[in-house]
């Protein structure tokens, strides 16, 4: 008996906390007005830095770019996003290979997208953050690219912005 009500007080502690941390969402459409790209994005901080979850639907198959641009503003075709998130003015990369020396803070990579039209990117980048940091990408937006990210220089080659979503910053609970 004693045991099982300490089982029910951990679960009444812990299983809250698990599901109503701050965390960031993006919803992302289509930039284009007929496009039914759509998608979202679960944005969380982690010791191990922020965990970024990406679904896309109804895209184009194949390869695509996807990054995190500065602003959270997706109209102009994406434009108003404004280029990919650099505060410290270094060159365009990989984030999970090269880091924040030599990546954009936004540079996510690419996401494979199935002959279904849709993909899913699940990545934890370190020493990214959600809120609180240099390296903070909420209030930024998400962006999913026509072509794949070839990380050429100046922003890697990719193409159109296809998709946009601003991330919006989620209180504890929703
Ligand atoms: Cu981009
Ligand atoms: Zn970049």
């Amino acid at each position: 008996m004693l045991r099982r009500l300490w089982l029910v007080a951990v679960l009444l502690i812990a299983g809250p906390a698990v599901v109503s941390a701050e965390h960031g969402e993006a919803d992302l459409a289509g930039t284009a007005e007929d496009s039914a790209v759509a998608g979202t994005a679960v944005l969380t901080d982690t010791p191990q830095g922020l965990k970024v979850v990406v679904t896309i639907r109804q895209a184009p198959p194949g390869t695509h770019g996807l990054h995190i641009h500065q602003y959270g503003r997706c109209g102009d075709g994406g434009k108003a996003a404004g280029s990919h998130y650099n505060p410290d003015g270094v060159k365009h990369g990989f984030l999970m290979a090269d880091g924040l020396r030599s990546a954009h803070a936004g540079d996510l990579g690419n996401i494979e997208i199935g002959a279904d039209g849709s993909g899913i990117l699940e990545l934890t980048v370190p020493n990214v953050t959600l809120s609180g940091s240099r390296y903070s990408v909420g209030g930024r937006a998400v962006i999913l690219h026509e072509w794949p990210d070839d990380f050429s220089q100046p922003t890697g080659n990719a193409g159109g912005r296809i998709a946009c979503g601003p991330i919006l910053l989620m209180e504890p609970g929703s």
